[in-house]
C-alpha cells in the first residue's frame, strides 16, 4: 500500500503542497484530480521517490505494509513502485522491445521473466505488431501506450500514472484503463491523475480532490458526488433579456444568452428550477434551449474547489 503523510514542498518561495496526506490500500485505484499546477504531479514525484518533500513522508510496501520509507530507502522502494511519468520518456532510438527489456532490466527483472512480461503488456496495451519499431518512428498515442507499459514491467506495487491517456484514441484509452485495473486486481495500489473525470468512474476508483495545497476530500466517486454535486440547469434565451435573479448570464453567438441557474437554488430540484425560471420568461424573449445535466464529478469538483476543469483545462493532445 501507500501511505503520505504531511508532504510539504514549495519551489522557491512559492508553496505547492502544504500538509498532504493520502493513503491508498492494496487492491485500490485512486483517482487524483485537481486543476492545472494544483501539483498532481509534483506529488506524484515526490511519492515515487524522483524529487524530495521538505517535509513529510511517503511509504510504500506490499500489501498491507507500508514499510518502505521511499526518501530513506531508494532502492527499496524503486523495487515497489512504477511510475508513467506525465511527460513521454521512452528512449527514441530503441524499439518498441527494446524499450521494455532495458526498462526490466533496470529494475533487476530476470531474463526469462522479462520475456514473458514483454509478451504480456504488449498483448494488453495492443502494442504486437510494433515490436521492432523504433520508438521515435510511433504515432503520438502508441508512444503513450508504450510509456505506460514501461512502467507495470516489473509489476510494481504501487504505481503511479500521470495523465496517461492524453493522446490516446478510444482504443488506446480502454486498453490502459484495462491494465490499470488488471494490476489492481492483482493487489497494487494504484494513483492515476486525469483531466478527463470520466475515467474515474470508469476505473471504479476512489477520488481525491487536490486543491490549494492539500487534499480537500477523498471518497468513492458515488460518495463525493453524493455529497457535493449538483445537477446543472441553464436555459438560453434571445430576444429581450429575462429577468432571472441570480441567474449567471454568458452571451453566445448570434445574440443568444446562455443563463446558469445560481449553485445554491439548483440542489434539490432542478425541475422546479426550471420551470420557475421559464414562468420568468416575458413577451419578447425566445426560449431557444433548456438544459438540464446531472449531478456528475465534475459539478462536485466545481462546487467543492470554485473551479471548473472546463476544456481549456484538458491538456492539448498535439503535446502527447
Ligand atoms: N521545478 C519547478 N520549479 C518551479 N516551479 C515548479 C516546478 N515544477 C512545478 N512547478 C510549479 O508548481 C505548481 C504545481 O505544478 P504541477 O506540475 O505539480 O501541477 P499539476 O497539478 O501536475 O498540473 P497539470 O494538471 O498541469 O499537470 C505549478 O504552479 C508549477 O508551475
Ligand atoms: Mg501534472
Amino acid at each position: 500500500m501507500l501511505v503520505i503523510e504531511d508532504v510539504s514542498k514549495s519551489y522557491g518561495q512559492t508553496p505547492v503542497l502544504d500538509g498532504v496526506n493520502l493513503a491508498v490500500p492494496a487492491g485500490r485505484i485512486m483517482g487524483l484530480i485537481g486543476s492545472n499546477g494544483a501539483g498532481k504531479t509534483t506529488l506524484i514525484s515526490i511519492a515515487a521517490g524522483l524529487i524530495t518533500a521538505d517535509a513529510g513522508t511517503v511509504r510504500v510496501g506490499e500489501g498491507r505494509s507500508a514499510s518502505v520509507d521511499v526518501a530513506s530507502d531508494r532502492r527499496r522502494a524503486a523495487g515497489l513502485v512504477g511510475l508513467a511519468p506525465q511527460e513521454l520518456g521512452v528512449y527514441p532510438m530503441l524499439s518498441v522491445r527494446q524499450n521494455l527489456v532495458t526498462f526490466a532490466e533496470l529494475a533487476g527483472m530476470g531474463k526469462r521473466a522479462t520475456r514473458e512480461r514483454v509478451d504480456a503488456v504488449v498483448d494488453a496495451l495492443d502494442l504486437a505488431p510494433q515490436l521492432a519499431q523504433r520508438a521515435d518512428t510511433l504515432s503520438g498515442g502508441q508512444a503513450r501506450r508504450l510509456h505506460t507499459a514501461m512502467a507495470l514491467m516489473h509489476r510494481p506495487a504501487v504505481l503511479f500514472l500521470d495523465e496517461p491517456t492524453v493522446g490516446a484514441d478510444v482504443a488506446a484509452r480502454g486498453a490502459i484503463l484495462d491494465v490499470v485495473k488488471e494490476l489492481a486486481r492483482e493487489g497494487a495500489s494504484v494513483i492515476y491523475t486525469t483531466h478527463y473525470l470520466g475515467e474515474v468512474s470508469d476505473l471504479g476508483a476512489d477520488v481525491a480532490i487536490l486543491h490549494g495545497g492539500s487534499i480537500l476530500l477523498t471518497g468513492s466517486v458515488k460518495e463525493v458526488v453524493d455529497a457535493h454535486a449538483a445537477p446543472s440547469v441553464s436555459v438560453v434565451t434571445a430576444g429581450v433579456p429575462p429577468s432571472l435573479p441570480g441567474w449567471r448570464p454568458s452571451p453566445l453567438e448570434g445574440g443568444h444568452t446562455r443563463w446558469d441557474a445560481p449553485v445554491e437554488s439548483r440542489t434539490a430540484n432542478p425541475t422546479a428550477v426550471l420551470a420557475d425560471a421559464l414562468s420568468r420568461l416575458g413577451a419578447g424573449t425566445t426560449l431557444e434551449a433548456v438544459d438540464v445535466t446531472p449531478a456528475s464529478l465534475e459539478s462536485a469538483f466545481l462546487a467543492v474547489t470554485g473551479q471548473r476543469l472546463s476544456a481549456e483545462e484538458v491538456p492539448d493532445v498535439a503535446h502527447a
